[in-house]
């Protein structure tokens, strides 16, 4: 039996799943995007070079991997193409090694549209998305009148779904919204073309899936986004629109829940958040701007800073549960290598009662007191550090306490951006 392992964020993203992922795929052959779109940003280091994924999967970045793109991804073909462009410019074969599945859906400049025109109307209640058009795609595809990648490659069927399409939201952007018309010529053209050019890539995932299960392949599913902005678990409404926690593996993919043996959980050593909605351990000006600058905090889809704030035990918890968690990979602890103390949320306090199980109630999420135990930082560098043992006491005692917090074991420590900054944890 090969390994069949999932990697989820276990925030609101951006923990350096990337990263991980990259390190994983090592011993992969096949490594699997299932939700998401190019809204996500995954930044791996190789050599001094820096490599910022969006829509492939980040094992294409290590030769003869199979990459796969499944059901549950959506697609924007243009960032599709320019994303591969860029791959084969900076010499990795991208041609050979990528499948997308026939099912994934198919984003329209539309959706791009009615994004931008949506969090423009919707003043304070807007979600901060990534304007990419995630969203209104995901719409389309729960109300059955989405555009799949195997439409797009055959001119009668794209004929008659985007004339329905571009008929109806016509009359949302003008009636709704003042927006001018789209032009249903331009848009067909320039996706017919977009078919041809993808067809060679799609397949049936499900299919390849069980058969790299029969010939016992190791596949690596990689999440992108985090837990916290998972449309069922996460803050709702701030949260993205698809299913961004393990469960997704197999509704995005085809691969059946029996065949995942291990899901890791990736948790930075504090907690950032992009966009709106509820974040109890946001720090205040000063922390917030001296971590943002040594973690460099900046979106790396939008180039947005990041809220930052300290490390939240209760949604890691929660997140164990939604996900099963197996283990956790701790990222970036060498960010708080300078800090004299440091701070772990193990509860919140909101109307006089104690939380220490995550709240779906939003209004508690944004009301509440986070609930602080205090840690004397280590105040050491620990950037060249590689094994477990070497890494100060009080580091140790932070990881062990977040591992009981958070009631997972901790199986990899990252102390900076490249693949040799990397501690495998043994939890002494
Ligand atoms: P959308 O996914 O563009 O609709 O944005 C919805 C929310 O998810 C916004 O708060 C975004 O900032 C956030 N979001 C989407 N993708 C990512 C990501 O890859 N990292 C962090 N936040 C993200």
């Amino acid at each position: 039996m090969g390994k069949v392992w999932v990697v989820v964020g276990s925030q609101w993203g951006d923990e350096g799943k990337g990263k991980i992922i990259d390190i994983l795929a090592r011993d992969m052959d096949c490594i699997v995007r299932y939700q998401g779109g190019n809204n996500a940003g995954h930044t791996v280091i190789i050599d001094d070079q820096e490599f910022i994924l969006h829509l492939i999967p980040s094992g294409v970045l290590h030769k003869g991997k199979q990459c796969v793109i499944g059901n549950g991804v959506v697609i924007d073909p243009e960032a599709l193409f320019s994303e591969m462009e860029m791959l084969t410019k900076r010499g990795i074969d991208v041609d050979s090694n990528i499948k997308i599945s026939y099912q994934s859906h198919i984003i329209f400049p539309y959706h791009k549209i009615l994004d931008h025109v949506k969090e423009k109307y919707s003043g304070r209640e807007k979600i901060g998305t990534t304007g990419r058009g995630i969203g209104p795609c995901y719409t389309d595809k729960i109300a059955r009148c989405g555009i799949r990648a195997i439409d797009i490659v055959n001119e009668g069927v794209l004929y008659q779904k985007l004339k329905f399409n571009i008929n109806e939201k016509n009359q949302v952007l003008q009636k709704i919204y003042n927006e001018p018309l789209l032009k249903f010529e331009e848009i067909f053209e320039k996706y017919l073309t977009y078919g041809r050019k993808i067809k060679k890539y799609l397949c049936d995932v499900t299919y390849l899936l069980s058969e790299a299960v029969a010939n016992g392949k190791n596949i690596l599913f990689e999440g992108a986004q985090g837990t916290f902005l998972d449309i069922d678990f996460g803050t709702y409404p701030f949260v993205t629109s698809s299913n961004s926690s393990a469960g997704g593996a197999c509704t995005g993919s085809g691969i059946g829940p029996t065949k995942i043996d291990k899901v890791i959980g990736v948790a930075k050593a504090y907690t950032t958040r992009v966009g709106e909605g509820p974040f109890p351990t946001e720090f205040t000006e000063d922390m917030m701007a001296k971590v943002r600058s040594r973690g460099k905090e900046f979106g790396a889809t939008t180039g947005r800073p990041r809220r930052c704030g300290w490390f939240d035990a209760v949604i890691v918890r929660y997140s164990a549960l939604v996900n099963g968690l197996d283990s956790i990979a701790i990222t970036k602890l060498d960010v708080l290598d300078t800090q004299e103390n440091i701070r772990i949320c193990t509860g919140y306090m909101y109307n006089g009662k104690v939380y220490e199980e995550y709240p779906s109630d939003i209004e508690i999420l944004q009301n509440c007191q986070p609930l602080y135990e205090d840690h004397s930082g280590w105040q050491e560098d620990t950037t060249h550090i590689t094994s477990y043992d070497e890494l100060p006491l009080n580091a140790r005692k932070y990881l062990r306490r977040l591992s009981e917090l958070v009631k997972t074991p901790i199986a990899i420590i990252t102390v900076g951006p490249e693949r040799g900054q990397t501690i495998v944890s043994t939890g002494k």
